[in-house]
């Protein structure tokens, strides 16, 4: 895994920052490979068969999947490791971030003023209310949060390098291989959409908005989120990169366009995060701003519906144990549901599992996605 990053916000490393990160990354591969393999033959030899003879019948959903194996020592092991190596993922890049603080303002300083390669801007709303649930949970164990405590840009910079660490370095070094699936898929499913303003909504540090730019170059590209240090260092980030993005702090729930005048609302791992009555509003929002043909398209883990009880109990694992409240809830609604309720289309509504574009050339690209394979089919 290489610990840089292909950008102007990048921080230097280390021998030692290098080696704490690739251990980091090497053993998490560690749990959720070989040990997420053992942990599901011991529930298929030890822990389910116990169940069937005490209940009679075999588990039915992930809850009781969860009720049959989480007194095994091997889930506990598992359990307790996983929940090691994502703090230690934080923990790691925590170091690197605050070793290199001023190099990290310096490049922030020149990256944001600089508008010569780009032309992007950066609105922030010091009066925003941030909500309780942004607020009060460490998200997946990332302390302090997207905001930070009383920080300008650094939770931006650990997020980057700890998306990194905790991806295995799979998503690219500009950790971009979502936004360049998804804005690929959009220009080759909607050939005859040419968009002119395309949002991305919990853009975070707009790793996966600047790709949209790229695709469409001729658009308006914004990012909207409620982190301040996370959206000042995407702005610098996206600026180092000569790619013009304009980042607002802002809410899902009321998106500052106007009706009607939005061509793509796009969002990236956000609806976990979020309460129900946040999706409704979220969705409900985006329905006013997109013109009539628009297009929602939200990249997400898969609706528990469409898992065995395993599978699904083995997603929801984070709602327990890595901080994700909203993980189960989320998953266990129908999704087409959350469509319709907003005003949506039902007849338009699809689901498909995009290839990854950054790993294929596009012929390859165009032939898996014309297999046309929906969550249901997996
Ligand atoms: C998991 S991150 C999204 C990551 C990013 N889109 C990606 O592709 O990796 C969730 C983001 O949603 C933001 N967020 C949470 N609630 C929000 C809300 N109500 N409106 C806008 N953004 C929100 C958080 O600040 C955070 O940056």
């Amino acid at each position: 895994m290489d610990t840089n990053l292909q950008h102007g916000m990048d921080i230097p490393q280390n021998l030692g920052s290098r080696a704490r990160a690739r251990f980091v990354s090497g053993l998490r591969s560690y749990v959720l490979n070989n040990m997420a393999s053992e942990l599901r033959q011991d529930y298929e030899a030890n822990v389910e068969p116990k169940w069937l003879e005490s209940e009679g019948a075999q588990p039915v959903n992930g809850w009781e999947v969860l009720k049959a194996i989480r007194g095994s020592e091997y889930f506990k092991q598992y359990s307790s490791l996983r929940c090691a190596t994502q703090e230690l993922v934080w923990d790691t890049v925590i170091d690197s971030v605050e070793n290199n603080v001023d190099s990290l303002q310096e490049n922030f300083a020149k990256f944001s003023a600089d508008q010569s390669q780009a032309q992007g801007t950066l609105s922030l709303n010091p009066d925003l209310e941030i909500p309780r649930y942004a607020d009060a949970v460490d998200v997946h164990l990332m302390p302090g949060n997207y905001g930070g405590v009383d920080a300008a840009i650094e939770p931006g910079a650990i997020y980057d390098h700890g998306l990194n660490v905790f991806a295995f370095g799979m998503m690219g070094k500009q950790l971009n291989d979502i936004g360049w699936s998804m804005a690929n898929f959009f220009r080759l499913k909607f050939p005859d959409i040419q968009p002119q303003r395309i949002v991305d909504v919990g853009c975070t540090i707009g790793h996966n908005t600047v790709p949209w730019k790229q695709t469409f170059p001729d658009a308006e590209v914004h990012g909207i989120d409620i982190a301040a240090p996370c959206l000042s260092y995407a702005h610098a980030r996206a600026q180092s990169m000569g790619i013009s993005i304009h980042f607002h702090q802002g809410r899902a729930e009321s998106l500052d366009f106007e009706d009607a005048s939005v061509d793509v609302v796009f969002s990236s791992m956000l609806l976990h995060e979020l309460p129900e009555d946040v999706i409704d509003a979220f969705f409900a929002e985006a329905f006013r701003v997109l013109k009539p043909g628009g297009v929602l398209i939200n990249m997400e883990l898969p609706p528990n519906d469409s898992l065995s009880p395993y599978d699904a109990f083995y997603l929801d694992w984070d709602c327990y144990y890595n901080n994700e409240p909203f993980y189960k809830a989320f998953r266990d609604q129908d999704y087409t549901e959350l469509c319709a309720t907003a005003g949506f289309d039902t007849e338009r509504f699809f689901d498909f599992q995009a290839p990854r574009y950054t790993y294929m050339p596009e012929e390859q690209f165009i032939e898996e996605m014309n297999d046309e394979l929906s969550f249901d089919q997996h």
